[in-house]
């Protein structure tokens, strides 16, 4: 198998150098696409677009009909994991999602393993596999997972949380049942994201949306070792080419040198970091992904084009290693013609600083 024909988002992934900074969004099919609002109309709720494969590749590809966007992701969920592991999955309206088995008991912690993503998970590898046929090597298609504690934090609640009180009990009283929970999600978050990548995912990002809720200890100790270990259990090359991994804590700022040493290729940043002094402390290990705060999109054309030129010149004028992202995914109030102005203000911008770099005298 080639590299796709656009292959930015993984030469910036791996640290090679690009014509332009590559640029993707989290949620980028999302409920602000008018055209995926009428096909989640169509399938009938999330979940059943999620598990039609013909519909998940369909809103997939919408943003990239839309924009000049440098890499496709999956259209699924990271709550497809625990539904597997039998906790039901459902969402109403307006509250987000919410398990009808929300793990409290010592029993049914004891009973939890780890599923088979070929059974449970098929619907999941069949829109991997549907939605490379459809991109036909044009950008790189990116698969993913939630991170172990995230993913507790939703098993243990049974639904989002401002407190995380059932969670936040369990870690302090019974530390022994949250390992047990994190190390069977670790497990099958492993197994997903291989069956992800052997089924065609050409890079891989894990989302750690909640793991900046915890104390820099409990970080140390609930999330962290978890996301190495899946990180070390990835498949590192497949066909030739090599499988880059993005770990993504959200409100991760502090721990920046501690997610490099996972292991992973690139870390996603939030907004709350200055993304030129991220590079200073770990640019010489990995690859950083982010980090426009989103609510820049409520915003005119023009100042979204600013605000973005900001992120690239803190970066630096030579890109190697970032990839321009949002520090969270896109609101469902974004109007879609600022991510048009988004989308070439980055592209732009950033080869105009290319040229200036080689431009430049050398140095010494
Ligand atoms: O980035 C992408 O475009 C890929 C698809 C994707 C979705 N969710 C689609 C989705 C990805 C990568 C996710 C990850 C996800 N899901 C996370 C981690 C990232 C983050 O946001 O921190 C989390 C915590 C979830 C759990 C989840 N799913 C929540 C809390 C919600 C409700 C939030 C909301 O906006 O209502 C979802 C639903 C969801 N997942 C939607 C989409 C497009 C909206 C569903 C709809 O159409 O109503």
């Amino acid at each position: 198998m080639t590299r796709p024909s656009n292959d930015c988002l993984l030469r910036a992934l791996l640290r090679e150098p690009t014509e332009q900074t590559p640029i993707w969004l989290m949620r980028q099919a999302g409920r602000y696409l008018p055209e995926y609002c009428e096909t989640r109309r169509r399938a009938g709720s999330f979940l059943q677009l999620c598990r039609n494969p013909a519909l998940a590749c369909e809103v997939t590809l919408q943003p990239l009909t839309r924009y000049d966007l440098d890499a496709a992701i999956l259209f699924s969920d990271i709550l497809t994991v625990p539904d597997a592991m039998g906790l039901g999955l459902y969402f109403t309206d307006g509250e987000g999602p919410r398990f009808e088995r929300p793990l409290r008991e010592e029993w049914a912690i004891r009973d939890l393993s780890a599923p088979d993503p070929w059974d449970h998970l098929r619907y999941v590898m069949d829109a991997v596999s549907e939605i490379r046929r459809a991109l036909n090597n044009s950008v790189p298609l990116i698969g993913f997972a939630g991170s172990p504690y995230t993913l507790a934090c939703y098993m243990v609640e049974g639904a989002s949380s401002s407190d995380y009180r059932h969670i936040k009990r369990m870690l302090y009283e019974r530390p022994d049942l949250l390992h047990r929970i994190l190390s069977v999600t670790a497990d099958a978050v492993s197994r997903y994201l291989n069956a992800q990548i052997d089924s065609g995912a050409q890079a891989v990002m894990i989302f750690d949306s909640w793991g900046g809720s915890l104390s820099a200890a409990a970080y140390r100790e609930f999330s962290l070792p978890y996301l190495q270990r899946i990180v070390a259990s990835l498949i590192r090359e497949r066909d030739g080419e090599r499988v880059p991994s993005i770990v993504f804590t959200k409100g991760g700022g502090l721990w920046l040198e501690s997610i490099a040493a996972t292991g992973c290729d690139a870390i996603g940043l939030d907004w709350t970091i200055d993304i030129g002094e991220a590079r200073r402390r770990v640019g010489h290990l990995v690859a950083l992904q982010g980090n426009l705060d989103p609510g820049v999109l409520f915003a005119s054309p023009n100042r979204v084009a600013a605000e973005a030129r900001k992120v690239l010149d803190s970066y630096g004028l030579d890109n190697t290693g970032h990839v321009f992202n949002l520090g969270h995914g896109i609101s469902q109030f974004t109007p879609p013609e600022n991510v048009t102005a988004l989308v070439g203000a980055v592209h732009e911008h950033s080869r105009i600083s290319g040229k200036k770099r080689h431009e430049m005298p050398l140095a010494g």
